[in-house]
């Protein structure tokens, strides 16, 4: 199992890159997390008005999850299952940022994408559906990673099911304060 080791070590380090802080250093914008939620995710971004800003983020932030899956799937199922849990583990807790990374939506979308590209699209799918009708990012991400476990049992692919409900239940637990604005009304909308 060293090569478990491995592949989680190696998605670590692709995962642990911060492209939402990197890319607003970068635009001038400033430090990311002393912008509105604080988070150094593709939403938050999308807060300082930088829309092509935000869109670099999403898409670097899922490339990562895409980019760990991928390259580990060669030595098989396992170990890309594990580079994807890895990587979404560096966006999470980057050691570059004291262990305070993001929420994990982007990268999950593509780590899930790179694994059971079915679920990716119902993942895609709901967050459209519950963003265009409620404009809650949060609330739409929560909704669509609870439904990807449930898609991928739909397609028969039970690594992939216990992987991304594993993802999920951290994905819930990083929204904490999400969901206690939601509760009260108070989360911001997304506002294109
Ligand atoms: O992807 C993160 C999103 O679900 C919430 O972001 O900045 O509103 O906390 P934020």
């Amino acid at each position: 199992w060293p090569y478990f080791l491995a592949a989680l070590a190696f998605g670590y380090a692709l995962g642990s890159i911060p492209f939402g802080y990197l890319f607003a250093r970068l635009a001038g914008v400033g430090d990311i997390r002393s912008i509105g939620s604080g988070n150094i995710g593709a939403t938050n971004v999308l807060r300082t008005g930088r829309k092509s800003l935000a869109a670099a983020t999403l898409i670097a932030d899922a490339g990562k999850g895409v980019a760990a899956v991928l390259l580990a799937a060669r030595w098989g199922p396992d170990t890309a299952a594990l580079a994807g849990l890895g990587a979404f583990l560096g966006h999470l807790f980057p050691v570059w940022l004291g262990f305070r990374g993001g929420k994990g939506v982007a990268t999950f979308l593509g780590v899930v994408g790179a694994t059971v590209w079915q679920v990716a699209a119902v993942f895609a799918v709901v967050w459209l559906t519950v963003a265009g009708v409620t404009r809650y990012s949060s609330l739409a991400a929560l909704i669509g990673a609870a439904a990807t476990p449930l898609a991928a049992i739909a397609f028969d692919r039970w690594l992939a099911a216990g992987l991304f409900a594993l993802l999920a239940v951290l994905i819930i637990i990083k929204h904490m304060g999400n969901i206690r604005r939601l509760v009260r009304g108070e989360e911001s909308r997304i506002k294109l």
